[in-house]
């Protein structure tokens, strides 16, 4: 059964984030981000106004976690570093050593135990103090970024040699800055969301080159940023309109940063094309969409060393029928996406279960943007409330999904070096708080010690690992 084994020396691994497991929201001097902030607000911005002030508690049961890690027999553990535990007030001003410490003690722990971190910069966590000086809207917290990212280098990156900068641009840009969903709760449809998209760009480029010029001959390490994306096929495959309108879709989610960081340093053609012909029709001078400079395109071009991407869903497309009164990144885009009724849904309502989605968009990235070495940073699917410990359905998506993967590597010979899971632990589920869970463990959020239990998904994912292939029982 050679076809169900993985390549040799692939990663497997779980990711996680800062803020949707740590709690310790104002422990030992940790300075207060956005999410402190959109939860504190209340007012029905998140479940039952839930808040992750305590989440799994990791600031102080990361052994624990290191417990499911090690059950799960990974090579490699994702997590994100909380920018205002390490630097309070977001510059480099004044470091919090008890953060330093924190991490420094989770990265020697996975070292010891054989697990290969990567480490993410910023995951959805702006530093209070910067958001009040415009966060991502702003042009200098692209400079300020880059202090941040040196200072996480020199402190960590003797130990740590994969990095990501930022997760998920696009869920930034448009649940942060175009509906306000998620922290900072910005509503600025139409152009809020590429301010923070044009300034989160430029923050990771400078990342990167902070890192090649300054940092990797002598660490040797990698960065990357995670893109998330979902699979888009046309409503009616016969339909021009439709076609065009998935086309966009694509274009207006993954290319928007994909194409300059791994094509050329420019948005793709069809969004400055859009934007600038909405932007006149509106009466305005220039396109609300920001042009980068030729020196910033070359500054931005190529500043990935491989390709981060979180998958979970697909959708098929047609062009929007409901149009808005004034600008908006879904007019501007000109597309929406359904889901297909014959689509298993997952435990929360946006997540259909497409498993041949990823395989589609594993070729689409191999073929479009220079076959790089992919990872899969993130993939899962969650349970709704009350979750069962014997989740058999889901361990069968991510059967499915592993088989897909194999396709991939196998048949359309993807680069795919490795797979993380989405989530090692349930946890704090943004908007929907506790109410929708991801992990591979059960984490009981009723009881003082946070206690976790693996489910079935992570028994049999256990087994995944240790064989190196997929298994069918
Ligand atoms: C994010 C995670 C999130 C997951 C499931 C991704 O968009 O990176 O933080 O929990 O999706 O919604």
């Amino acid at each position: 059964m050679d076809s169900l084994k993985f390549p040799e020396s692939f990663a497997w691994g779980a990711s996680t984030a800062a803020y949707q497991i740590e709690g310790g929201w104002d422990a030992d001097g940790k300075g207060l981000n956005i999410w402190d902030t959109f939860t504190h607000q209340g007012g029905d911005r998140v479940f039952k106004n839930q808040t992750g002030d305590v989440a799994c508690g990791s600031y102080t049961l990361w052994e624990e976690d290191l417990k499911c890690i090690k059950q799960l027999g990974l090579t490699h553990y994702r997590f994100s570093l909380s920018w205002s535990r390490l630097l309070p007030d977001g510059t480099t001003g004044f470091i919090n050593q008890k953060g330093v410490d924190y991490y420094n003690k989770l990265i020697n722990n996975l070292l010891a135990m054989n697990v290969t971190p990567l480490v993410t910069l910023y995951h959805f966590d702006m530093p209070q103090a910067l958001e009040d000086q415009g966060g991502w809207k702003s042009e200098k917290t692209a400079e300020v970024f880059e202090q941040y990212a040196k200072f996480c280098y020199a402190t960590f990156g003797d130990r740590v040699k994969l990095w990501i900068t930022i997760n998920e641009p696009y869920i930034v840009a448009k649940l942060g800055h175009e509906t306000g969903l998620f922290a900072p709760g910005i509503k600025e449809p139409g152009i809020g969301p590429y301010r923070a998209a044009h300034n989160m760009i430029k923050a990771h480029a400078k990342a990167w080159h902070a890192y090649n010029t300054l940092f990797k001959k002598k660490q040797k390490g990698h960065v990357s940023i995670a893109l998330d994306s979902d699979w888009a096929v046309p409503l009616d495959p016969k339909s021009m309109d439709d076609k065009e309108a998935c086309d966009r879709y694509l274009q207006f989610r993954l290319h928007w940063f994909a194409n300059p960081i791994f094509i050329d340093g420019d948005y793709p053609a069809v969004m400055k094309s859009e934007i600038s012909r909405k932007s006149k029709e509106e009466g305005l001078v220039t396109s609300r969409l920001p042009e980068f400079t030729d020196e910033e395109k070359s500054l931005i071009k190529g500043t990935a060393d491989f390709f981060c991407l979180n998958y979970y869903t697909s959708r098929k497309v047609k062009p929007l029928s409901i149009k808005s009164s004034g600008p908006s990144f879904d007019s501007d885009m000109g597309a929406e996406g359904i889901k297909d009724p014959e689509w298993p849904e997952s435990g929360v309502e946006w997540l259909a279960v497409v498993p041949w989605g990823l395989r589609r968009l594993l070729a689409h990235i191999k073929d479009t943007f220079g076959d790089p070495d992919i990872y899969i940073t993130e993939n899962g699917f969650a349970q709704s409330e009350p979750p069962v410990l014997q989740d058999k359905h889901r361990w069968g998506y991510f059967q499915e999904t592993l088989s897909e993967v194999l396709k991939a590597i196998k048949q359309d010979g993807v680069k795919l070096k490795g797979y993380f899971a989405w989530s090692l632990l349930d946890n704090f589920e943004w908007n929907s708080g506790y109410s929708v869970r991801f992990g591979l463990f059960h984490v009981d959020f009723n009881q003082p010690n946070l206690p976790r239990t693996p489910y079935f998904s992570a028994i049999e994912y256990a087994k995944v690992v240790k064989g190196n292939e997929l298994i069918y029982n």
